[in-house]
């Protein structure tokens, strides 16, 4: 892969200005590959991890590719990092990188494939092939919380700005990839009309991830051995996939792990550490008029 060398290359002192991209905020990097991007050829059994960024994509694909190729090919999951694993599909630096074109070369079935595309933004092959989707929704507060330390630490992302500004423009959805309320409505939405929707809940995983991984295999069609899943249960726990190479980001020199680490705390809750009272207040208030729908439930507190 040419990742690293993009990398070497890339201005890591000037950050990315976000732009309205279709009434969505992005950055050129996910925006530059468009007309690729729609035109994508999705195969049947392709697998696609949809999520807002920092909602637990690491730790789904992570689980995906053990269940999958875990036993067929353990050396892919030991030599690879998770993100030549499972290519970011919008992820592009033209002439370097092009998760478009990663996932079209991935020599695994199924293929597994990341995006962190609002739902209406999906390539329509997708659909056309009825593939399965496994969806990721994180508390609003968790997930802001999350994405304000990855906006810090990610040179790749616009510039963070301090906690207050960005707490307003995370409710203003002043984000790349757009507004989280927006996210995880419109494919809750979406699951109503197609049936090969998985949505999980980040909550859900840290309160036990045993269950969650039965009900990701029910939905793929798996059944690993007990002692299977007592493996990937083992491998995928915080702490281990914060040592692991392969999947703590920490072989991408554009991410500045002394400013803050990928593989943070991996908590439910932690927002109670940066919102103050007054914060937490408005915040509700705000996401009362913005949740309407009461089929769609989160925790911020386990
Ligand atoms: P925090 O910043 O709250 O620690 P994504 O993979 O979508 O970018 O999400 C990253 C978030 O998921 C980070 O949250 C990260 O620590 C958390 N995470 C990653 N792997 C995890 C695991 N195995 N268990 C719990 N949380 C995990």
């Amino acid at each position: 892969s040419s990742l690293p060398d993009f990398l070497l290359i890339l201005d890591l002192s000037s950050r990315p200005q976000l732009f309205d991209f279709h009434g969505v905020g992005m950055i050129p990097i996910f925006t530059a590959n468009w007309e690729n991007v729609q035109n994508f050829q999705a195969r049947p059994d392709d697998i696609v991890i949809a999520t807002y960024p920092k909602a637990g994509t690491t730790w789904v694909s992570q689980i995906l590719d053990l269940l999958y190729f875990g036993k067929t090919s353990p050396e892919r999951l030991t030599s690879l990092p998770i993100y030549e694993r499972v290519p970011f599909l919008e992820m592009t630096i033209p002439n370097l990188v092009s998760g478009k074109d990663q996932a079209d070369k991935l020599p695994t079935t199924p293929r597994l494939i990341k995006t962190h595309f609002p739902v209406q933004f999906v390539p329509k092959s997708f659909w056309e092939q009825n593939c399965r989707m496994i969806y990721v929704a994180r508390n609003a507060k968790d997930n802001m919380v999350s994405y304000y330390h990855f906006d810090l630490m990610n040179n790749a992302q616009p510039v963070a700005g301090d906690w207050n500004s960005y707490f307003q423009r995370f409710m203003e959805g002043d984000m790349v990839f757009g507004p989280w309320y927006d996210h995880v409505n419109g494919w809750w939405k979406k699951k109503q009309t197609h049936s090969n929707i998985h949505y999980m809940f980040y909550e859900d995983m840290i309160e036990d991830t045993g269950r969650e991984i039965e009900k990701l295999c029910s939905f793929i069609g798996l059944s690993p051995s007990a002692e299977e899943k007592e493996m990937i249960k083992t491998g995928v726990q915080f702490d281990n996939m914060k040592k692991n190479k392969m999947t703590n980001y920490s072989t991408l020199p554009v991410m500045d792990f002394q400013v803050s680490p990928f593989m943070r705390k991996g908590k439910v809750g932690d927002w109670k550490n940066y919102f103050t009272v007054a914060q937490n207040e408005e915040f509700d208030e705000d996401y009362k008029r913005k949740m309407k729908d009461p089929t769609l439930h989160f925790r911020c507190e386990l």
